[in-house]
C-alpha cells in the first residue's frame, strides 16, 4: 500500500552514545515570539507578545528571539518597543531573525538600532530539495548567499548604534549533505572571525525532522567536531517535531556537542511544532540537573499561553497537561498512596514514589485535586486517601473494601468522576446516615 519513496538524510558515524544523561544544562533560546508566533492562526498583537516576554524573563530564559522584524509592522513596533521602553533586562539578550536578502537585512538593522544587545540571525536554505526546486541555484550560488548576507551583517554592525553580535543558520540543515552544510557554515565563519570574546552561534535545524533522533545527532557530531573556530563557536540546535521526536532529537544532540537549543514553550511552532523546552527542561530535573529554567508556577505560565496564543496546553502534555499527575485506577491510587506515606515516615529527599515521574508539586500542582482521582476504576485505597486528605476520615482497614465499592459503584451507575464532596457524602448516607 505505502510504496512511495522518501528521501533519507546522510548518516555520519558517531561516538555520542556512551553518554547516559545531560549532566549541564545547554543555552537555551526561546522562539516563541518568532516561529512560536508566525505559526499561530491569529499572531500575537504587540500587547500579547509584551505580556509572553515578560514571562519568559521570569522563567529565566536569558536569551529570546523576539521576532523577524522586516516581516510586519507589529513584528517591526515590537522590537522598538522593546528598546524604546527600555524593557530588556541587562542579562538577557534579544535575538532578530533575518533572511540572507540585502532589504530586508538593512530593514532589521532598522529595527535594532540602540540596542544595547542584540543577535542578529541570518539564514538562507541549503538542502538538496530546496536548492534545486525553491532556489533553482547550485551550491556555489547557495554558498554565496550565505557569505554575502554575513558580509553585510558585519558592514552594518559596524555602522549602526549599538551592540551586536550574530547567528547563521542553513536553514534545512538536516537535509543538506554533511559536508556541503560545513563548506557554507564554515564559509560564513570566514567572513566572521570569530574569537573567544566575539563568539558567533550556528545554529543547525531540523527544519522539517526527517530522521529517527540519534541520525540527526550524528549530523552534529559531525560539525562539533569539524567545525572551523570552534572555540569561538556556540554550536545551536533547532528541532521541529514532525515525526513527534523533537525532544529525544534535541536530547541526543547535546550528548553529541550541541551547545545550545532553539525550542518553545509546550511546543509551539510550525506545523507539528518547535521542541517543546518545558519537557527539556523537566526532564533534566527529573535526573536531578538544574535547567535554570523556573517552571514551578506551571498553571500560571499555561493560563497566559493559552490567553495571548489562543493554543491549548492538552491534558496529557507532558508535566503541564490537567491529566498528567492523576491516578484514576485502583492499583496506581494504592501504589501512590504508599509511595507518600513512607515518604512522610522517611523524610527521604529522593523521589520513588510509583507512577509519578516527579513531585507534583514542583510545577505548582497539588495531591489533593491532581493526583487522586474517583471514578468507577478507582479502588479501596484511592478512596480512602481522598476522605482522610479532604475530611481527616481515616478509616479502619476492615471498612476500606466496603467503602471504596459502594463509592465506585455509584461512579459506575452515574458514568461520571466523584468530586472529595461526592465521595463523602456517598460515605456520609450510607455509614453515618443510616
Ligand atoms: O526551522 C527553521 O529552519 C527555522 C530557521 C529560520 C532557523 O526556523
Ligand atoms: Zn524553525
Amino acid at each position: 500500500k505505502y510504496k512511495r519513496q522518501y528521501f533519507m538524510p546522510p548518516t555520519p558515524t558517531y561516538d555520542w552514545v556512551k553518554k547516559e544523561y545531560i549532566d549541564k544544562a545547554p543555552i537555551w533560546c526561546s522562539v516563541d515570539l518568532r516561529d512560536g508566533n508566525q505559526a499561530l492562526i491569529e499572531p500575537m498583537s504587540l500587547d500579547e507578545k509584551l505580556e509572553f516576554f515578560q514571562m519568559l524573563v521570569k522563567i529565566g530564559f536569558k536569551e529570546i528571539e523576539v521576532g523577524f522584524p522586516a516581516a510586519s509592522e507589529t513584528e517591526y513596533n515590537f522590537m522598538r518597543a522593546l528598546i524604546e521602553r527600555d524593557m530588556i533586562p541587562d542579562d538577557v539578550t534579544v535575538q532578530v531573525l533575518t533572511q540572507a536578502r540585502e532589504h530586508i537585512i538593512k530593514r532589521t538593522f532598522e529595527a535594532v538600532k540602540g540596542a544595547k544587545h542584540a543577535v542578529i540571525h541570518l539564514y538562507n536554505s541549503t538542502s538538496v530539495a530546496q536548492r534545486e526546486q525553491v532556489f533553482k541555484k547550485s551550491k556555489d550560488e547557495i554558498k554565496k548567499i550565505a557569505v554575502d548576507g554575513a558580509e553585510l551583517l558585519q558592514k552594518l554592525a559596524n555602522e549602526v548604534e549599538g551592540n551586536f553580535s550574530f547567528e547563521y543558520s542553513p536553514e534545512s540543515f538536516s537535509g543538506t549533505e554533511m559536508d556541503y552544510a560545513l563548506e557554507v557554515c564554515n564559509a560564513v565563519l570566514d567572513v566572521w572571525k570569530p574569537t573567544q570574546d566575539n563568539k558567533v552561534i550556528i545554529n543547525l535545524p531540523a527544519t522539517v525532522e526527517n530522521a529517527m533522533p540519534h541520525v540527526f545527532a550524528t549530523q552534529i557530531e559531525y560539525m562539533h567536531k569539524n567545525l572551523k573556530y570552534r572555540d569561538a563557536v556556540t554550536i545551536s540546535v533547532h528541532p521541529h517535531n514532525d515525526r513527534g521526536c523533537g525532544v529525544a532529537t534535541a536530547e541526543l544532540s547535546v550528548l553529541a556537542g550541541a551547545d545550545r537549543i532553539e525550542g518553545t514553550l509546550f511546543g509551539n511552532g510550525e506545523r507539528t511544532g518547535n521542541v517543546d523546552i518545558v519537557t527539556l527542561a523537566m526532564n533534566m530535573i527529573s535526573h536531578g540537573v538544574d535547567p535554570h529554567l523556573d517552571f514551578s508556577n506551571m498553571p500560571e505560565i499555561c493560563e497566559m499561553y493559552e490567553r495571548v496564543t489562543r493554543m491549548k496546553v492538552g491534558p496529557r502534555q507532558p508535566y503541564a497537561g490537567d491529566l498528567v499527575f492523576t491516578a484514576f485506577s485502583g492499583s496506581h491510587q494504592d501504589a501512590i498512596s504508599k509511595g507518600m506515606a513512607c515518604r512522610t515516615e522517611s523524610n527521604d529527599e529522593t523521589w520513588t514514589v510509583p507512577y509519578l515521574p516527579i513531585d507534583p508539586v514542583d510545577v505548582g500542582r497539588t495531591y489533593d485535586s491532581d493526583v487522586i482521582r474517583i471514578n468507577s476504576q478507582s479502588g479501596k485505597g484511592g478512596v480512602s486517601y481522598i476522605l482522610k486528605q479532604s475530611y481527616g476520615l481515616a478509616l479502619p482497614e476492615k471498612m476500606r473494601e466496603e467503602v471504596g465499592y459502594s463509592v465506585k459503584d455509584v461512579s459506575d451507575k452515574e458514568h461520571k468522576e466523584l468530586s472529595p464532596a461526592w465521595v463523602y457524602q456517598i460515605f456520609e448516607d450510607k455509614y453515618i446516615n443510616d
